[in-house]
């Protein structure tokens, strides 16, 4: 039977991928690099404040026009407008996912449901400004008339995840913020030791919750609430203090909140895409409203750019057609997240649920089992940390784990020369992973240093490092709200044209149901009520048994 063009596997493009993977398999980069000196400025592109070095990359210009074929080939550019243009592009909710109007400047339109959704934005925006200004300023106080000193922020996923990097990310802003403690976690110990650090006269709680139905959510407000009351006693008071971001209003009023007190969340946004939308809350608190609007601002400069560029100069395009390279036609399994700044130390946690959340999925748009790899293991942690942790794996393992390195050119704080230390060390460890170590160098190294003949060839091939691992490295002048905004933009476009590549419905997530469906089950056991259904398997059923009989 001839191969059917239109299945991902069979297309003449992945068959060309194929050929030179093949190819390429005896040509280092090195090698690559010796023959054309313009390689890293040809393979180099700027875009909305961010910078990429991809040259250290296993392609060739043939192969980078044969991915972008692959990209064409699968209907990207029209897929993009769709996603762009609020079409229904999440086909198993039956939603558009228009995460890109809540950046939108106001200057266009965008109708869902007869609803000009841009217009929408603006009006939360606004009411955001509001609120924002009036707890900055000291206008808007808590029940004893003090200014608010404390938000506790209460959600998870992505109501938590984007909030706390980006509030991280921005710390040198919130000069004139309030600082926003995170509680995420159904484990008591999280809110409890919040709470211990904040004072109930002067704390603005925040719940988080798109759906207003996640357990966790919903445990920990009711405790913080119940925790409020016992300080205040005043039922009245719960509405200075407790305000929420939902799409589910009702549910809202019915735990308290008084319904002036709910910013709206919608459902053409999803979760891990919503730090943009009224979830973003605790940054605008913490950095300001108009450091906020510079997020957005960025954020937007990137929309356009990955609606714009061609595909060969367009960044999120060919950092996620490089990904799919790797993925599909070298076996890697993961990829790395490395960024090399402080402030943006929890962007691997970020970028783990933005893109396995949305490329974790086995079947196609039309339902049909995959028979190529989907999204890899995404993971990662700052540097210099983790090269005295797994770097060791990624320089000698077996594996292949493309890496992206994340730095920018200045720091907020210099210090001694510690930013130039820093940048060595990104510097050091890309260069490294691409040229490894010879075992002619390992054994001149050693016998350098005196070694005997013996000891040469016993030491030898464990220095030796094989290199050739790719990498990518993505600068910018400073880590700024429009940097930052920009950068997590650029994530979920490479995040979504991969979706593209492989079929896949980015924008639902079935499987973390599962978790959630079982978890009803199983609590009433533990909570000794029978009624819950039995485990059907010996392993959960005998570590209930354990956890009842610890608890008497
Ligand atoms: O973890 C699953 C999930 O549904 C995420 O997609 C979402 O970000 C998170 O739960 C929180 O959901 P909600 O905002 O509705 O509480």
């Amino acid at each position: 039977m001839p191969a059917n063009p239109t299945v991902l596997t069979s297309k003449p493009e992945w068959q060309t991928l194929k050929e030179h993977r093949e190819r390429l398999d005896g040509t280092p980069m090195t090698e690559l690099f010796r023959q054309d000196p313009e390689r890293a400025k040809r393979y180099y592109i700027e875009a909305a404040g961010l910078s990429l070095d991809f040259s250290k990359n296993r392609i060739t210009d043939e192969v980078l026009e044969a991915l972008l074929a692959l990209a064409s080939s699968c209907n990207l550019e029209a897929r993009r407008e769709a996603l762009l243009q609020g079409e229904r592009v999440n086909v198993t909710e039956d939603r558009p996912a228009l995460h890109t109007a809540l950046r939108n400047p106001g200057t266009d339109t965008i109708m869902v449901d007869g609803q000009d959704v841009v217009a929408e934005v603006q009006r939360t925006l606004a009411r955001m400004e509001t609120l924002v200004n009036g707890v900055l300023s000291g206008s808007r106080t808590g029940y004893t008339g003090k200014p608010f000193t404390d938000v506790v922020s209460i959600g998870i996923g992505g109501s938590y995840l984007g909030p706390k990097l980006v509030g991280e990310a921005l710390q040198p802003y919130g000069q004139s913020g309030v600082p926003c403690h995170y509680v995420a976690n159904i484990d008591g110990t999280e809110i409890c030791e919040t709470l211990r650090q904040v004072n109930p006269e002067t704390t603005l709680f925040l719940i988080q919750s798109k759906s207003f139905r996640t357990q966790e959510t919903l445990e920990n407000s009711k405790v913080a609430r119940r925790w409020f009351l016992e300080h205040c006693g005043d039922e009245q008071a719960i509405s200075r203090h407790f305000m929420s971001v939902t799409a589910n209003v009702p549910a809202a009023r019915d735990f308290g909140i008084d319904p002036d007190n709910v910013f709206p969340m919608w459902d053409w946004v999803g979760g891990r895409y919503s730090l943009w939308s009224a979830i973003g809350l605790p940054i605008a608190l913490t950095v300001g409203m108009a450091n906020f609007r510079a997020l957005l601002a960025g954020a937007h400069a990137m929309d356009q750019h990955f609606r714009e560029a061609p595909l060969h100069q367009n960044l999120p395009v060919v950092m996620a057609m490089l990904g799919v390279w790797y993925n599909n036609f070298w076996g890697a399994e993961t990829h790395a997240i490395l960024p090399y700044d402080h402030y943006l130390r929890s962007l691997p946690d970020h970028l783990q649920q933005l893109d396995m959340e949305s490329n974790g999925k086995s079947v196609t748009q039309d339902g049909k089992n995959l028979v190529w790899q989907s999204g890899p293991v995404i993971w990662g942690g700052v540097g210099a940390n983790g090269q005295h942790a797994y770097h060791q794996l990624i320089h000698q393992g077996t594996r292949l784990i493309p890496a992206d390195f994340i730095i920018p050119l200045q720091t907020h704080n210099p210090v001694a020369t510690h930013h130039a230390d820093l940048f060595a060390n990104c510097l050091s460890q890309s260069r490294a992973m691409m040229a490894g170590k010879s075992l002619e160098e390992a054994k001149a190294e050693l016998a350098a240093e005196g070694r005997s003949e013996a000891e040469i060839e016993q030491l030898a091939p464990h220095k030796v490092i094989p290199g050739n691992k790719p990498s990518n490295t993505l600068t910018m002048e400073k880590v700024t709200p429009e940097t930052v905004g920009a950068l997590i933009a650029l994530y979920e476009h490479r995040t979504f044209v991969q979706g593209v590549i492989w079929d896949l419905d980015s924008f639902d997530q079935w499987g973390v149901e599962l978790g959630k469906q079982l978890g009803k089950s199983i609590l009433p056991r533990l909570l000794g009520q029978e009624a819950g259904d039995r485990a059907s398997d010996s392993s959960t059923d005998h570590l209930i048994e354990l956890f009842l009989s610890a608890s008497g």
